[in-house]
């Protein structure tokens, strides 16, 4: 029997990691997502070519020329995303700020991983932040995005401890090997409900 399997597209602005961990996990025969469609708001994104190279449909939607107009970047990104026939939205590294347009739009279907153990360090610069307060863990948190940035429900988290001698890059190198795994299961379990 073929499994019905979520349709979810991948929002990146770069580099693309956290959206090869989610392809890399959709391969897996028992993996309740499928990815549709990954999508930048960045054409010079690395992350498309290698999605690209993958066999994945890309689409870049600039959002340059829509200036402060950022809704109206939504509503062309809302359009690309239903005429896909996406189901679930996967924010992966993008790097906008989303307005209530597309946050109500995808409301309880867009999830997001941050860097950090929220509600600690929302934002950027998680990792400088938590070496410079002295924290024991640092970590990651995948949650549904709200309008309230990274402030959304927490879907699940992993700590990470920080070692003496950390800099932000080292333990963002760390952090992120347990985003990669952290992530895929927590768009899982909120497909699977
Ligand atoms: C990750 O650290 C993610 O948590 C944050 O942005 C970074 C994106 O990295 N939201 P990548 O593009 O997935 O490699």
């Amino acid at each position: 029997m073929t499994q019905i399997r979520a349709k979810v597209a991948v929002l990146i602005s770069g580099r693309g990691s956290n959206m090869t961990a989610l392809v890399e996990a959709a391969k897996a025969p028992d993996c309740p997502f499928e990815i549709v469609l990954v999508l930048s708001n960045k054409p010079e994104a690395e992350g498309l070519a290698i999605a690209e190279a993958s066999g994945i449909a890309t689409m870049a939607i600039d959002h340059k020329p829509f200036g402060a107009d950022r809704e109206a970047h939504e509503r062309a990104v809302d359009a690309v995303l239903r005429e896909a026939g996406v189901e679930y939205v996967a924010l992966a590294g993008y790097m906008r700020v989303l307005t209530a347009f597309l946050v109500e739009a995808w409301a309880g279907r867009m999830i997001n991983i941050h860097p950090s153990l929220l509600p600690k360090y929302p934002g950027l610069d998680t990792h400088r932040r938590a070496i410079e307060a002295g924290d024991a863990d640092a970590g990651c948190t995948a949650h549904l995005v709200t309008v309230g940035v990274d402030e959304g429900p927490i879907i699940d988290q992993t700590r990470v401890p920080v070692i003496a001698g950390d800099t932000p890059e080292t333990l963002s190198a760390r952090v992120l090997e347990a985003e990669h795994r952290l992530y895929p299961a927590a768009l899982a379990k909120l497909v699977r409900g």
